[in-house]
């Protein structure tokens, strides 16, 4: 049944260069593929692994905008950003390089051209958003003005981020260029589309005939957009960033960044190997895998293909794409406008030496078949719990008695007893589900396997007892832990995909040369003799505080948020000035405040009014400590009827103002003024 393929070709989308990279990429795209490049390169098959930035598109030249910046600023620094903090996580590019390269240009500009000469493409004038002050085209992006759906005036042309509706420019109502304010007007432009109409038949038989085996949720997508009919897509925008359309009269315009983007998996193998980049993508008995997120499924599998068969040449299409849901953190999807996110290159910062406990995490939650949730709470629990309390203990109790009672050499063994041997069944059955993971893109499940290994390590200390049988027998103490060592071996080639810092810091630790997938289940990976060295930990616990730190960064991600999207309420309808000055609103002193009993929003007011004291209850109780108001002047409307709350009679309404939390502040005069002066 299995296809043999001389070589594998790894991609992992290329990441937009307009924010660093967060753990939603890393969990959906970066981590599995990188597992499943050390995997391979382990068994020592012929392995390559293409990374790089994906520099075009408008959000680019919106984020430049806004910084005054051009979007080359924008894109170098990010690049940056994104290169240095996959590097510093361990992610094993061959190559991770970028869609503003030279050889990039070239290479999308011919794709492209080869396809406009062979008439691959439809021309096709359509009404497009024009921004007449500017005097140019607008990209949906670019276009402001009211959702027709739920009414926020500050919707986007492409969707309305209030209700998340996406939309056409078209469907706004009053739509405006949020580059001059100016009304938008509608104007001819023309533009190529690849029909992928035309390419219907041979996509659905490649997949849906052709690759069954592919992940559920990606089978599913593809066939509900093949089933609802495939359009033309325009592969070409009016636009000043980007590659050039190399075709005669089309100035001002450029490729669309998902036309160039995944061409950028071929132009990057090509940086890497100009001479013998072909045969990684055209001979049959290379494979191509693709790595991205859920959203990018559509591309993956069906335009990139359609361009790929239409650019002819023998390019192989993916042999699979193991399409990842989203990860959300703590209950919030991620966003990069709102700065909802763990950064790659803050984590590294904040947690030196640790890139191995996220890459954990990660997998080890990785939204392979559902949306899944990242928590402070999760990572320090399996930090603790999982490699401390399981991996980590198992290598270090091994180490130290080994040190104890051989001085740190792998000590000489006798004949093996059924326990090493039942240990040693079990790891290898567990070795057999780890490898079949891997194969299939289970990671989760491979991981748990690997980590089985561990456990078995752990139960075979227990049952084996070496502490106790080195009092009566030094042989039997010596093969016990020549075992464990060979387990501990294992572990080390394991966990490698997965942790390779921790599984090469293990090696060295104890004097394993290169770890290869082929030593796996071996219950003699290293020589007796062997001498070890210095037990060192593995994980450290990873204590409250500093996941508290995390946890008030993200409380105050939330507050700056609520403040940066509070928008004013309309203003109320206007009211005659006779009914407005009935209202007899007025300065108090607090003379005394206090909480009312079993009502938390709650606070008691007895109020220095200039006539005489009066009571007034107000809902405030949850934002200023009674005390503090004290000897305070406050507003207050005084001829309102009186009301009773918990019991006591309210004799008016104290003012305050809703912050943008929902937050209250009182309002008072900004310099002292008698009891009783009225606001006029
Ligand atoms: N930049 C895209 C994203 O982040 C992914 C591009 S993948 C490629 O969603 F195939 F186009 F390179
Ligand atoms: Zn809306």
């Amino acid at each position: 049944m299995e296809k043999k393929f001389k070589r594998t070709l790894i991609t992992s989308a290329l990441p937009y260069a307009n924010g660093p990279v967060h753990i939603g990429h890393l969990a959906g795209v970066y981590v599995p593929a990188d597992i499943y490049a050390r995997f391979l390169r382990m068994r020592g098959e012929e392995v390559l692994f293409i990374g790089g930035s994906d520099e075009h598109g408008v959000p680019i030249t919106i984020k430049a905008r806004k910084e005054g910046v051009t979007p080359q600023d924008i894109v170098d620094r990010y690049h940056k950003i994104i290169k240095d903090s996959m590097e510093g996580l361990g992610i094993s590019f061959d190559i991770y390089s970028r869609t503003t390269s030279d050889i990039h240009s070239a290479t999308a500009s011919e794709f492209f051209r080869r396809l406009y000469d062979n008439g691959r493409f439809e021309v096709q004038t359509s009404l497009q958003p024009y921004d007449e002050e500017a005097r140019q085209f607008l990209a949906d992006r670019y276009v402001v003005g009211t959702c027709p759906h739920c009414g926020s005036d500050r919707a986007y042309g492409d969707q309305c981020e209030a209700c998340g509706t996406s939309l056409n420019a078209t469907d706004l109502i009053n739509p405006r260029s949020s580059l001059t304010s100016a009304p938008v007007t509608m104007r001819e432009t023309t533009h190529w589309y690849l029909p992928l109409d035309k390419w219907e038949g041979k996509l659905r038989e490649w997949i849906l005939e052709g690759h069954k085996e592919w992940k559920t949720n990606v089978y599913g997508q593809c066939k509900s957009w093949l089933d609802l009919g495939l359009q033309p897509r325009a592969v070409s925008r009016d636009l000043d960033w980007g590659v050039p359309v190399p075709v005669e009269g089309a100035e001002g315009k450029v490729l669309y960044v998902w036309f160039d983007a995944p061409i950028g998996y071929i132009s990057n193998t090509k940086e890497l190997l100009p001479d013998s980049w072909e045969k990684w993508w055209k001979d049959p008995e290379s494979r191509v895998i693709n790595f991205i997120g859920k959203d990018n499924i559509v591309f993956h599998c069906i335009v990139f293909p359609a361009m790929l068969m239409a650019y002819g040449d023998n390019f192989q299409l993916p042999d699979n794409v193991p399409a990842n849901e989203f990860l959300n953190l703590e209950g919030d999807k991620i966003s990069t406008s709102r700065n909802w996110a763990v950064w790659l290159h803050e984590y590294l910062a904040d947690f030196p030496g640790k890139q191995d406990v996220l890459r954990y995490v990660l997998t080890a939650n990785a939204p392979e078949t559902k949306d899944n949730d990242f928590t402070w709470a999760d990572f320090q629990a399996r930090n603790n719990n999982e490699l401390v309390a399981v991996l980590g203990n198992f290598v270090n109790r091994a180490m130290m008695l080994t040190h104890k009672y051989f001085e740190g050499k792998v000590p000489e063994r006798g004949e093996l007893a059924e326990t090493d041997i039942a240990a040693f069944r079990e790891i290898n059955a567990a070795a057999d589900r780890l490898t079949s993971a891997l194969e299939t893109f289970h990671f989760r499940e491979g991981l748990k396997e690997a980590m089985e290994i561990a456990r078995i390590g752990n139960r075979y200390l227990q049952e084996t007892e070496p502490w106790k049988v080195s009092k009566t027998d030094m042989d039997r103490t010596a093969t016990i832990l020549n075992i464990a060592m060979q387990i501990c071996a294992n572990i080390a080639v394991a966990f490698k995909p997965f942790l390779p810092f921790t599984a090469d810091k293990l090696a060295l630790m104890i004097g394993l040369g290169e770890q290869t997938w082929d030593q796996l289940g071996s219950d003699n990976i290293i020589p007796a003799g062997q001498q070890l060295a210095k037990p060192e930990l593995l994980f450290e616990k990873i204590d409250d505080a500093t996941i508290q730190a995390q946890l008030d960064r993200l409380a105050r991600i939330k507050e700056e948020n609520k403040i940066k999207n509070f928008k004013a309420a309309p203003q109320a309808p206007d009211v005659d000035f006779d009914t407005f000055m009935k209202a007899d609103i007025r300065v108090g002193t607090v003379l005394e405040c206090r909480k009312v009993p079993k009502a938390d929003k709650l606070l008691q007011f007895l109020i220095d009014d200039g006539l005489e004291k009066r009571t007034i209850v107000s809902g405030i109780a949850k934002y200023y400590a009674p005390e503090d108001l004290v000897g305070k002047q406050v507003c207050f409307i005084a001829n309102l009827p009186v009301r009773k709350l918990r019991g006591i009679e309210s004799q008016g309404m104290i003012l305050s103002a809703e912050n943008a939390d929902g937050s209250l502040v009182v309002i008072g005069p900004t310099a002292p003024v008698v009891p009783g002066a009225q606001v006029k």
